[in-house]
């Protein structure tokens, strides 16, 4: 198990979210993140003082997956979170050495797959 961590601009979450839908990746965390993509500082001139516009909004997604679907889910996140410009982002692959559900008490491969809610009728 791996867990993805995507930083994208924040205007490409819509996109990257319906393209790992459509690979079938359906659990994500999703949250609002500063960062720097280590450039070169940019100056600017705010109100007659020189500061220095360091840091950029982008969002962080976190999404846990069993070892067949770390490809798949790069590769959407890669295409549809992609300008061609600078600040497009950052993914990291983490190894997971956990996973629990907590609702059921299932481990691993079984929790990180997503189910079906229970029915009613259960
Ligand atoms: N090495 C890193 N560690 C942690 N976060 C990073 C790292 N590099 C980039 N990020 C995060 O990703 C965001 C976007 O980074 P950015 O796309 O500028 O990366 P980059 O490597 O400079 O690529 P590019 O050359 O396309 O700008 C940053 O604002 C930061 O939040
Ligand atoms: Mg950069």
């Amino acid at each position: 198990m791996k867990l993805v961590v995507a930083i994208i601009r924040p205007e490409k979450v819509t996109d990257v979210l319906r393209a790992l839908y459509r690979v079938e990746v359906r659990g994500v965390t999703v949250s609002p993140v500063h960062g720097h993509g280590g450039e070169s500082d940019q100056v600017e001139t705010y109100r007659g003082t020189r500061v220095k516009m360091d840091l950029q909004d982008k969002m962080r997604l976190e999404i846990g997956v069993s070892d067949h679907f770390v490809e798949p889910t790069v590769k959407a996140i890669l295409a549809a979170a992609k300008t061609g410009d600078v600040g497009d982002g950052k993914i990291f692959v983490l190894p997971v050495d956990k996973v629990y559900r907590i609702r059921t008490g299932e481990q691993d491969q079984e929790a990180v797959t997503p189910v079906e809610p229970p029915s009613a009728a259960e």
